[in-house]
C-alpha cells in the first residue's frame, strides 16, 4: 500500500511525461502550461487511493487518473472565463496569457482528451466507467449553471448553495473515488460508500475554498483574493452573512451587492468587514467540521481494514486544513 506523498509523486511523474505533439501548437501549449502548474492534484489521487484499498498496481488504471486531471483543468479554464479570474496556481489565467477564445476551445479540446483517456479502460469496465464520467459532467455543468444563475439573486438559500456545490464540485470528488473503487473490482456497497465519502468531503473541500477566498494568505493561495465578493457569488459566508446580518448590517451588504465595481478592494473590504463583524466564519468552519464527520462514518463504512484506510482520512484532514 503506497503513502499520500508516494502516489502523488507517482501522478506527478506520469502526468509531467505527458506529451501533446497534435498541431496546431495554438490549440495545445494553453493544455501543457494549465497542466504544468501544478496544483494539489486530488482528484487522481482519490482515484489512485480508492483503487489502493483494494489493489497494489495502481499504474493500471494511470490512464483514467490523468483522464479526470485533465477533465477537471478543463472546468478551470472555462471556469476562470466565468469568475473572470486572472490568476491561478500564482500565474495569470489561460484567458490572460492568451485570449479568451483559446480559454474555450483548448478547454473543448482537454474534454475531448479527458474522454479519450477514459476509454482506454478494459472493455468489461468500459461503459461503467464512462457512463459515471458522463453522469459527472453533467452535472458540473448543471452545478455551474445555478452558480452563475445565483449570482443576479439574492434570495439563494442554504439548501439551494449546497446543493449547487454538490453539483459543481462534489461529484467529481465522489466520481474519482467511485472509479478507482470500481476499477479494483470492489463491492456495489463499497463503491457507493466511497462515494459518499466523496459528496461530504466535496462540500467540506468547497466551504474551504469559499473561506480560502476570502480569508486566504494572497502569497500562498494563487488565485485573486475575493474574487466571489466582486462577482455576488452566493457564497455560504454571504447567505449566513444575510441572514444574521442586523437591518443596518444588510442594508449594507445590499448596498455592495448593487455597487459597480469601480473600486474592486473597496467593495473586497466594506464586504469581508461585514462578514467579520456578522462573524460567519466561525460558521463556516462550523459546518465543515459537520461535513468533515460525516465524510469520516462514510469511510468507516467501507469494508476494508482501519489500518488501509488511514491515508484517506489524512489526506481530509490536509485538505481541511489547507492554505492553498
Ligand atoms: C479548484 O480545485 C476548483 C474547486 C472545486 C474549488 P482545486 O482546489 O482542487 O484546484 P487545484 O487543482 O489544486 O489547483
Ligand atoms: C469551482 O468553483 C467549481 C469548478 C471549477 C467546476 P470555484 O469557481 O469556486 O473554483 P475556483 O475558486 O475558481 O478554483
Ligand atoms: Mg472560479
Ligand atoms: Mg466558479
Ligand atoms: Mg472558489
Amino acid at each position: 500500500m503506497l503513502t499520500i506523498t508516494e502516489l502523488t509523486e507517482k501522478i506527478n511523474r506520469h502526468l509531467a511525461e505527458l506529451q501533446f505533439t497534435r498541431q496546431p501548437q495554438g490549440l495545445y501549449d494553453p493544455v501543457a502550461y494549465v497542466l504544468s502548474l501544478g496544483g494539489k492534484r486530488i482528484r487522481p489521487l482519490l482515484m489512485l487511493m480508492a483503487y489502493n484499498l483494494y489493489r497494489e498496481d495502481v499504474e493500471r488504471i494511470f490512464p483514467q487518473a490523468t483522464g479526470i486531471e485533465v477533465y477537471h483543468n478543463y472546468t478551470l479554464l472555462h471556469d476562470d472565463l466565468m469568475d473572470k479570474a486572472d490568476r491561478r496556481r500564482g500565474k495569470p489565467t489561460v484567458h490572460k496569457v492568451w485570449n479568451e477564445n483559446t480559454a474555450i476551445l483548448s478547454g473543448d479540446a482537454m474534454l475531448v482528451l479527458a474522454y479519450q483517456f477514459m476509454a482506454q479502460c478494459p472493455a468489461e469496465k468500459l461503459k461503467e466507467v464512462m457512463d459515471l464520467f458522463s453522469l459527472t459532467a453533467l452535472e458540473i455543468c448543471e452545478g455551474q449553471q445555478m452558480d452563475m444563475d445565483f449570482e443576479t439573486r439574492k434570495d439563494v438559500t442554504e439548501a439551494e448553495y449546497i446543493e449547487m456545490i454538490r453539483l459543481k464540485t462534489s461529484v467529481l470528488l465522489s466520481c474519482s473515488l467511485k472509479m478507482g473503487a470500481l476499477l479494483a473490482g470492489a463491492s456495489d456497497d463499497d463503491a457507493q460508500h466511497l462515494y459518499d465519502f466523496g459528496i461530504r468531503l466535496g462540500l467540506a473541500f468547497q466551504l474551504k475554498d469559499d473561506l480560502l477566498d476570502v480569508y486566504g494568505n494572497p502569497e500562498v493561495f494563487g488565485k485573486n483574493i475575493g474574487g466571489d465578493i466582486l462577482c455576488n457569488k452566493k457564497t455560504y459566508l454571504l447567505i449566513k452573512a444575510f441572514e444574521l446580518a442586523d437591518p443596518a448590517q444588510r442594508q449594507a451588504l445590499e448596498k455592495w451587492m448593487d455597487a459597480d465595481t469601480h473600486a474592486p478592494e473597496e467593495k473586497i473590504s466594506a464586504v469581508t468587514a461585514l462578514y467579520d463583524e456578522i462573524g460567519v466564519k466561525a460558521r463556516c468552519e462550523a459546518l465543515m467540521e459537520t461535513y468533515a464527520d460525516q465524510a469520516r462514518a462514510s469511510l468507516e463504512a467501507v469494508s476494508v481494514s482501519a489500518q488501509r484506510k488511514a491515508e484517506l482520512t489524512a489526506l481530509m484532514e490536509k485538505l481541511m486544513h489547507r492554505e492553498v
